[in-house]
């Protein structure tokens, strides 16, 4: 898989630890973070990872920060983009099969790196189930699609 990689200057660490385990496992991997720990604002590096995610440039994206929220909120802005933040495997492997999320983001300061290497492992084995999570999925898209065409009302 090929798998785009973003951090801030708090989940520098982090970052480093999931690009040496997910090459380890095979996958090709984007960094798109920042490689240094000075001040790093985490919406440039959710922005880069959702665009070339959204784009068809990488299969999915892994973001990190100090809790996966900052990064995370950035990275949905993009249309296309479905980003989880997990803090155990349950929530990411459901993320996937229910969700059919594109974007994992972890927080650094949240989780320790044999937690984060379990999360991020569930994700990636997990698959999206469709059917009636389709239905629901769609909804959210299309929540994004009206609400950019400047709708007042996007669902019925
Ligand atoms: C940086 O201090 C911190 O705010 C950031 O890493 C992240 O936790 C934001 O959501």
């Amino acid at each position: 898989m090929k798998i785009a990689i973003g951090n801030d200057h708090a989940g520098l660490e982090l970052k480093n630890e999931i690009l040496a385990h997910l090459q380890e496992l095979g996958h090709e991997v984007v960094n798109l973070g920042t490689d240094s720990p000075e001040s790093f604002p985490y919406p440039v590096s959710g922005y880069r990872v959702a665009k070339l995610v959204a784009e068809g440039g990488a299969d999915r994206g892994v973001l990190i920060c100090g809790t996966g929220v900052g990064i995370s909120l950035a990275a949905n802005k993009v249309h296309g983009i479905r980003c989880c933040v997990c803090s155990e495997p349950y929530t990411a492997k459901l993320s996937k099969q229910h969700n059919n999320s594109n974007v994992l983001a972890m927080g650094a300061r949240v989780v320790g790196s044999e937690l984060a290497k379990m999360i991020v492992d569930e994700w990636l084995d997990a698959e999206f189930l469709g059917g009636r999570h389709q239905t629901r999925v769609d909804m959210i898209m299309e929540i994004e699609e009206k609400q950019s065409l400047g709708a007042s009302d996007a669902l019925k």
